[in-house]
């Protein structure tokens, strides 16, 4: 008998406020056509002071959940992909478990970058392989803009706010669900995108806060670089995994960072635009979030059918990298 762990929700929160392109113009010394040319960002959504990572989290956990027409008490587990916990402890997951219900849950928060959602997605489904659990929440979720410095232009038009959950439950003897997952991190990389400040490498002082050492740093051409390559290999390693070619691929839901990576795989792959999601130009990088938001997206616009092979697929900080190849259907 195969267990397998299946789609059987999705929901998505992103926040009502805009920031535009022009909006930036006045913040930082910057230009529309810049921000289109380099990135295809034209908005992005941000969060308010009122709004955290959890309660975005938990509203995206809710519509997750009644897609999967099953209740917060029905989850075994909460897996909660975050860069951006409300605090660094107690966890996102513990937020999100006593925002939902009363009921304790157990869960924890995982940290991987911006490939965070596609390390949840292989850890639930080993999980739910184990025969121990059966209904799994996994989130991603993150308000990058709280540690967004909006002094530095060559970041500050990146990023937005969002969340993502799926409820994954076992299937047993079924076709759908996750067919296999490809993981990655190489630490040598790990000064292009950091959060210098706030860790037991160096604790907040007044002198980390004045020069700016909690925000998010980033080197654009070598992650750049480094995506270019990445995004391809975590295609074709978890199609490989799962016996499958990328002519195999219906649907590729590629995290959203730059819409000039998205275009390399897609020259390198010779797809047709039916066969990727790109949403990248409202809602800019949203982490962990961006493939929840692309994936509903395309659901929603009717272009996911039953035995579609769909993959999944992120890099980020640490670096790391990955892929989920998933046969759309419950
Ligand atoms: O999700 C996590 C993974 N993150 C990523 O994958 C991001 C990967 N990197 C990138 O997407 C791109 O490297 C960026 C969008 C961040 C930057 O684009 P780029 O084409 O690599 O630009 P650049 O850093 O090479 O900068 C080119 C020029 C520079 O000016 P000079 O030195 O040529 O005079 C920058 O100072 O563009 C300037 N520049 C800007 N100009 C206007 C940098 N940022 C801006 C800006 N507006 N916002």
């Amino acid at each position: 008998m195969i267990t397998r762990a299946v789609v059987a929700g999705l929901g998505t929160y992103v926040p009502e406020a805009v920031l535009t392109n022009q909006d930036l113009e006045k913040i930082v010394e910057t230009s529309d056509e810049w921000i289109v040319t380099r990135t295809g960002i034209r908005e992005r959504h941000i969060a308010g002071n009122d709004e955290t990572t959890s309660s975005m989290a938990t509203e995206a956990s809710r519509r997750a959940l009644r897609d999967a027409k099953i209740t917060a008490e029905d989850l075994d587990f909460i897996v909660c992909a975050t860069n951006t916990p409300d605090t660094i402890f107690p966890s996102t997951a513990a937020r999100v478990q006593h925002q939902l219900t009363e009921k304790p849950i157990p869960g924890f928060d995982l940290q991987a970058g911006c490939t965070g959602l596609i390390y949840g997605m292989e850890t639930a489904s080993a999980l739910i392989k184990s025969g121990k659990y059966r209904n799994i929440l996994v989130i991603g979720a993150d308000k990058l803009t709280s540690i967004t410095d909006y002094e530095d232009r060559t970041t500050a038009v990146l990023f937005g706010d969002a969340a993502g959950a799926f409820v994954l439950q076992a299937n047993d003897n079924t076709e759908f669900g996750i067919l296999s997952s490809y993981l990655q991190a190489d630490g040598r990389g790990g000064d292009l995108l950091i959060q210098p400040g706030g860790g037991s490498l160096m604790p907040a002082s007044k002198e980390s806060v004045e020069t700016r050492q909690h925000y998010l740093k980033m080197n654009g051409n070598e992650t750049f670089r480094f995506a270019v390559k990445a995004l391809p290999e975590a295609v074709e390693e978890g199609l490989k995994r799962a016996g499958l070619e990328v002519g195999d691929m219906d649907l590729l839901v590629p995290h959203q960072a730059n819409l000039r990576i998205i275009d390399a795989a897609v020259r390198r792959f010779e797809l047709s635009p039916e066969r990727v999601v790109i949403n990248i130009d409202r809602y800019g990088n949203t982490s962990v979030a961006t493939i929840p938001l692309a994936l509903q997206e395309a659901r929603m616009e009717g272009r996911l059918h039953d035995g579609d092979v769909v993959v999944l697929c992120a890099f980020g900080a640490g670096l790391t990298w990955g892929s989920n190849v998933i046969r759309w259907g419950r």
